[in-house]
């Protein structure tokens, strides 16, 4: 299934549920004229402890969501979804680019490590699918990936615990272990980390480079829709249009907490 897209028509970003909000600030920031439409599973996250074929239903109800609104692209704003269902994205996407943020991060990680030995943090389903290590190796054979799955980060984030001291006692209990195996690069692969980012960093010895991949996924955005001749040139300064599964009490607080600025209208969308 395909439809007519022009320069001015949507980029499309889903995750699980609000994590992919610091890609929708990241594109915003590179691109800031772009129209954004984004979907949120907040009825349905987290998505990183399920199995593949759930993983995969969802990303496809997620996906057709998005594209009742003729998107120029898809952004799958998800490590999750982008490591076990990019090809069902894809599929249902026709002849519409979609673009993941596990690609990306891998891509910016093997581009700034110095001795070829990189971590990647993720979920349960990330890392347990070897996706990362797999990528980055294709990219570069000779270098090594150190994983290691972090799946309390991500209720620790939607819950606004960036300055807990229990945060920062389960991520010196999750990063020990990047001490011992000399990586100069670590990539947050799951888009609800760079929330926590200053713990991670504070917990990292600090000559550690950390990837956010919502930062590369924002680069990579651009790339594409120059070389497709794609964007948007109107200079109109769109805020984005949000759709969620379901809208938690405490969910403008955290939209603050991700996005730095007051919640805009939102619509509650059926999965
Ligand atoms: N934000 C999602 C990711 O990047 C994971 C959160 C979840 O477990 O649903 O992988």
């Amino acid at each position: 299934m395909s439809h007519k897209v022009t320069p001015e028509s949507p980029i499309g970003i889903f995750d699980s549920g609000i994590g992919g909000l610091t890609v929708v600030k990241a594109v915003q920031a590179a691109l800031p004229q772009e129209k954004i439409i984004y979907f949120g599973d907040t009825a349905r996250v987290p998505y990183g402890p399920k199995s593949q074929v759930t993983i995969r239903k969802y990303a496809a109800d997620d996906t057709a969501i998005l594209m009742r609104y003729q998107p120029k692209m898809i952004i799958v704003a998800c490590n999750t979804v982008s490591a076990l269902a990019f090809d069902v994205v894809e599929k249902a996407c026709g002849t519409i680019p979609v673009i993941g943020v596990l690609k990306a991060g891998a891509r910016l990680a093997v581009q700034a490590t110095k001795n070829n030995r990189i971590g990647v943090i993720g979920t349960q389903a990330t890392i347990c699918s070897n996706a990362y290590a797999a990528t980055i190796n294709r990219l570069d054979p000779e270098t090594q990936v150190f994983s290691k799955a972090c799946p309390l980060f991500v209720p620790l984030a939607e819950e606004g615990m960036i300055d807990h001291p229990a945060t920062k006692l389960i991520a010196a209990d999750y990063l020990r272990e990047f001490e011992a195996n000399g990586i100069d690069t670590l990539v947050l692969g799951c888009t609800h980390y760079p929330i926590l980012r200053r713990i991670i960093e504070e917990t990292l010895c600090p000559a550690i480079r950390i990837i956010d991949s919502a930062e590369a996924i924002a680069l990579r955005t651009r790339e594409l829709l120059e070389e497709s001749g794609m964007l948007n040139n109107t200079g109109e300064h769109a805020s984005p249009h949000l759709m969620v599964s379901d809208l938690p009490q405490k969910f403008s607080r955290i939209y603050k907490l991700f996005m730095g600025s007051e919640l805009p209208d939102v619509e509650l969308v059926e999965v």
